[in-house]
């Protein structure tokens, strides 16, 4: 039996970096619709931060060819951390190598999860200091409260597609100290089928849920947090009336209690609007609960909200040859 790494390496999830065939329409819907404010420019990236996110940035988005996940940037609880976590990286054949970091971002410790997607560890980030006008008096918010769109207050997690999701949950615990707080499981072929994982109190930092394409690599969704169930309404309003696909949602997930919205932004990722903060896990000793993939309505929506299986479990970022027609009105296909 291998000894059990350090828990609480990793303090939370810091950075994510979005990549848009459509940069102007995915900013519009990231300022306009959500009131993210524009932090820093440079080439073909924009940096972007809810209004209590801490650091420089949460979101950086880049323009490419396709839509998908650049970039997803954790942050260590130290900087012995780090270097402690890189060496388990490297160890697992993982690590990618040191990098000089980025705007508001120090050095970084690169790596790929089993599947290639691309993360990194860092210590080092520039905290966010609001100039004068955006100063809020509210001391315990790094910004004022924007005043257009609906604004969700930060990022909260990222949920992965995968086709090994067991071989990422092991990773995750294994090289990163991650606890798996849930897990559904087909118990026909005795497969995992999806994962969530954190690093700390939060029901889930990161999901990592079977791509049913076979595909490797994917983006399923990146998700921020409102943390008051009436905004995803509210929202849902507002992407009604201004174009944006809404997938599915209002509602709430058994799995990690999670209050939803699901929606495209323009350029073709799904973003989840969070909005409450799911159950929170505070014991040290808790154990993975398990759900049974032939017994799972309550586990996917309590509401019983339909989660369109014509997208929800086959679609994410890049997106397969064909899947972009997914998104158009049934219509229009
Ligand atoms: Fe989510």
């Amino acid at each position: 039996m291998t000894t059990p790494l350090p828990r609480f390496e990793l303090a939370h999830l810091a950075h994510a970096e979005l990549l848009t065939p459509d940069l102007e329409g995915s900013l519009w819907f990231f300022t306009e619709l959500l009131g993210m404010r524009e932090t820093a420019r440079d080439r073909d990236s924009v940096y972007l931060r809810c209004y209590e996110d801490p650091y420089h940035h949460s979101l950086k988005l880049t323009a490419a060819d396709q839509a998908g996940l650049g970039m997803l940037g954790w942050r260590t609880t130290s900087a012995e951390a780090l270097e402690r976590r890189a060496a388990a990286l490297d160890t697992a054949g993982l690590g990618r190598g040191w990098t000089k970091g980025d705007l508001g971002v120090g050095r970084t410790f690169a790596f790929e999860t089993p599947d290639g997607h691309a993360m990194e560890l860092v210590w080092e980030v520039e905290k966010y200091t609001a100039p004068p006008e955006l100063r809020s008096p509210i001391l315990t918010r790094r910004s004022k409260r924007p005043l257009q769109g609906l604004p969700p207050r930060r990022l909260d997690h990222v949920n992965l597609m995968a086709s090994d999701v067991t071989a990422h949950k092991e990773m995750f615990e294994q090289a990163l100290g991650f606890g798996t707080r849930e897990r559904v499981v087909d118990f026909t072929t005795d497969t995992e089928i999806g994962v969530w994982l954190s690093v700390n109190i939060l029901g889930h930092e990161m999901a990592v849920m079977l791509d049913q394409t076979g595909t490797r690599g994917r983006l399923h969704h990146l998700a921020f947090w409102y943390g008051v169930p009436q905004h995803n309404t509210d929202a849902a309003e507002l992407c009604r009336e201004y174009g944006i696909r809404i997938e599915a949602g209002p509602d709430v997930h058994g799995i990690t209690q999670g209050a939803f919205l699901y929606v495209f932004e323009p350029g073709g990722n799904r973003i989840e609007l969070f909005g409450n903060s799911g159950i929170l896990q505070f014991e040290p000793d808790h154990e993975t609960v398990t759900w049974d993939l032939a017994d799972f309505d309550t586990g996917l929506a309590i509401g019983g909200a339909t989660l369109p299986a014509e997208t929800y479990f086959v679609y994410g970022t890049p997106a397969n040859p064909g899947q972009e027609k997914l998104l158009l009105p049934a219509s229009a296909r």
